[in-house]
């Protein structure tokens, strides 16, 4: 074994040893640059070294060690953390970026709430922190873990190293029984610029930003690390607690600074949407002056019972939003426009760029949406950019606003040559050549082949393994493309015919570049597993237009079982009659939403491809979540007449957590009709099937202890 051996010339054997040198020399030189800040190679070896491992690696997968050095992120994770799985979700907020996102976030909650544009209604507003969340759990006072954010659900253990923040109390008086406390870990700017000094002293890498600083100073397995480093801490909000904090946010604000956490100073009571753009102003004029990074504001509803009521829409409270600062602009030339062709067909033009650095971050590509923003106008037909279109070899500016695309905002005509040709737009899709057609009022020209367009084929597939679809070990977006390429799998059904097909002697995948016979056997394997799977995760890996991973979960809670769900689509067809408005009556479908799915269940090709897959599997039925002691749960309840103690999304929000199926259509199913003034038809037709009847107050009287 030489390291000079061409990585392609490398038997077996030969790799597996120098993987296994590798490891060693690597792991050690992550110790002595991260554990000891001593490190004795120097970057170019080290690099070096790094991406031989990965080459052989790429040529052998199945002989990747669990040791592997690519699997390290900066410190070695020799044991990595444990899990901890949040007693309550770390949910993220959703984002507004001017004044008309604020007003219509304050809209959207008064809508929520039935309250009217002129009632009182009071806010919180707070710098966004631009570091990483962190829940603290205090059992009678005394703090029994710390967990990084992770998935929202499940976050890292990093008890140890929390220990050593000063900012965060490991014992504190007076507080409720069980408290866990949120918050952001973040690094100051001034600690910031002293790390990397002492980094680049010692011949270390430095950090490119506090952030990142922050979240590699707290992710190391050895406590004795982070306490060397100046994190600090920001509390902000809670999960589960055993008896309320306080009434309002600002008051459970208080409360915890008083239990002795720091909160910001910046946090502010706001009655009104103009009083949190003025507060909003007032914190990015000091931004630069406060010594932390910020990358925003946050508001938060002040009244605790009304966020309780507000509750939350799959990944984000409807009772908080974040205000965000404008993005960062750089200029620089482009190259190209390229056409991609999406999951769902859409064509959409991207700009190749000379590559730029737009707030930190090296940029070489960015979005330009669809045709309308190439010619310089909105979805509404109205000029953007002063009507400017955008051409090749444009000078253009470059917008990145956190972790979106980036895209392109303006062009300098004057750098413009005179004869740069307008761009012309594809009408035939680029891949298969179908007809690209733009609907009516759609901004979108999408590709006609359906699954005969091979971008689009293996888009789905991609789409089809994912993350939160079926999720194949081993069958990443390379190993797709390489099949669907060499003609093994066109549809996802064909995923689990492979075995079948090539498995025979695993010769044939055997003999494909990178895969031997473990990996080989590790796939089958992997694919084996997926075939029995919930119906969510059926849904979502059909990969049909507008339906996501949470409303894919909603769907299925609502349908349960796939044959349900199938019939369902079949029946609603005609997007009239009881399916349908069942249909439109599950939590977060709209008139869209239910639209592309019964279109796609009515879609021939699309239809016989679906019962291919489902042949091939094992859906798992997907139950509702348990809700204890809940009179409605598992009942279907229709809401009629005008609400005067909530709204109708309110009350069916607040129906679905407590277990209930709400229809918006009354049959034989129904089990209880909620009726208001003025209820009509419904009423009568419940009447007629004997369905219980409540008015708005015995139905509030029913759930009140639930
Ligand atoms: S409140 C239920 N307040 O922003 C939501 N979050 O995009 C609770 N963040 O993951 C979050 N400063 O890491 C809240 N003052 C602040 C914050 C803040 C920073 C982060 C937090 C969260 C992310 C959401």
């Amino acid at each position: 074994m030489t390291a000079d051996t061409a990585v392609d010339a490398l038997d077996e054997k030969s790799a597996q040893q120098e993987l296994a040198r590798l490891a060693e020399v690597l792991l050690q030189a992550n110790r002595d640059y991260h554990t000891d800040d001593a490190p004795r190679l120097d970057d170019a070896t080290y690099d070096a070294l790094k991406r031989r491992n990965t080459a052989i690696e790429e040529r052998f997968p199945d002989l990747k060690r669990v040791d592997s050095p690519s699997n390290q992120v900066g410190a070695p994770l020799a044991e990595g953390f444990s899990k901890i799985t949040h007693a309550v979700p770390m949910l993220s907020l959703s984002n507004a970026f001017d004044a008309e996102d604020v007003a219509d976030f304050d809209a959207r909650v008064r809508k929520y709430l039935g309250l009217d544009a002129d009632s009182p209604l009071a806010y919180t507003a707070e710098p966004k922190i631009d570091g990483l969340s962190l829940s603290l759990r205090y059992e009678d006072g005394a703090l029994v873990h710390a967990a990084t954010r992770g998935d929202g659900t499940t976050g890292e253990n990093v008890t140890a190293n929390a220990r050593t923040i000063d900012d965060i109390p490991t014992v504190i008086k007076g507080a409720p029984k069980l408290l866990e406390v949120r918050g952001e870990v973040y690094m100051s700017h001034a600690d910031f610029e002293a790390l990397n000094a002492r980094q680049s002293e010692r011949g270390g890498k430095s950090f490119a930003n506090p952030r990142n600083a922050a979240a590699g100073s707290l992710r190391q397995l050895d406590s004795s690390i982070t306490k060397s480093r100046p994190l600090r801490f920001f509390a902000y909000a809670w999960g589960a607690v055993s008896e309320p904090l306080a009434t309002t946010q600002m008051g459970a604000i208080e409360r915890l600074e008083t239990l002795g956490f720091v909160t910001n100073p910046l946090t502010k009571k706001c009655t009104s949407a103009a009083e949190l753009l003025a507060h909003y102003k007032d914190i990015e004029e000091r931004r630069a002056t406060l010594g932390y990074d910020i990358d925003g504001v946050v508001y938060k509803v002040d009244d605790l019972a009304l966020q309780e009521r507000l509750g939350f829409r799959s990944t984000t409270p409807r009772w908080a939003t974040a205000h965000k600062f404008a993005a960062e602009l750089a200029w620089t030339w482009l190259t190209d426009i390229d056409i991609q062709v999406g999951r769902t067909g859409a064509l959409s033009p991207v700009a190749r760029l000379q590559p730029v650095t737009v707030g930190g971050v090296v940029v070489s590509n960015a979005t330009l949406h669809n045709e309308d923003y190439i010619k310089g106008l909105d979805s509404k037909g109205n000029e953007i950019r002063g009507g400017k279109d955008i051409r090749v070899g444009d000078w253009v500016q470059v917008y990145r606003a956190g972790d979106v695309i980036p895209k392109v905002a303006d062009v300098d005509l004057s750098k413009r040559k005179e004869d740069a040709p307008v761009f012309v737009f594809p009408t035939q899709c680029p891949e298969c050549d179908s007809d690209a057609i733009r609907e009516p009022g759609d901004a979108v020209r999408r590709c006609s082949g359906g699954i005969i367009c091979p971008a689009q084929a293996v888009e789905k597939l991609k789409h089809f393994v994912a993350r939160g679809a079926f999720d194949i070990d081993g069958l990443g977006s390379k190993q797709v493309e390489q099949f669907h390429a060499d003609g093994w799998i066109a549809e996802p059904a064909d995923i689990f015919t492979l075995r079948k097909r090539y498995g025979s002697g695993l010769q044939q995948l055997k003999n494909r570049e990178g895969w031997g016979e473990k990996s080989a056997n590790n796939l089958f394997d992997a694919i084996e597993d997926k075939r029995t799977i919930p119906l969510d995760r059926v849904i979502f890996a059909l990969g049909i237009r507008h339906v996501g991973e949470a409303a894919s979960s909603l769907i299925a809670m609502h349908y349960e079982t796939w044959d349900a769900f199938e019939t369902a689509m079949a029946e609603a067809k005609e997007q009239t009659g009881a399916a349908w408005d069942d249909l439109l009556a599950v939590d977060g479908v709209g008139a869209v939403m239910a639209g592309s799915l019964v279109n796609t269940f009515a879609q021939e090709a699309e239809r016989a491809s679906i019962d291919r897959l489902i042949a091939q599997l094992n859906v798992q039925p997907v139950k509702r979540p348990e809700t204890q002691g809940s009179p409605v749960a598992g009942k279907t309840v229709v809401f009629t007449g005008t609400l005067e103690k909530m709204t109708r999304a309110e009350a069916k929000a607040r129906a679905e957590r407590l277990g209930a199926k709400v229809s918006g259509s009354v049959s034989a199913k129904t089990d209880i009709l909620v009726a208001g003034p003025g209820a009509g038809s419904k009423a009568r037709k419940a009447a007629d099937l004997g369905i219980e009847t409540l008015d708005e107050d015995g139905w509030l009287a029913l759930i009140a202890d639930a």
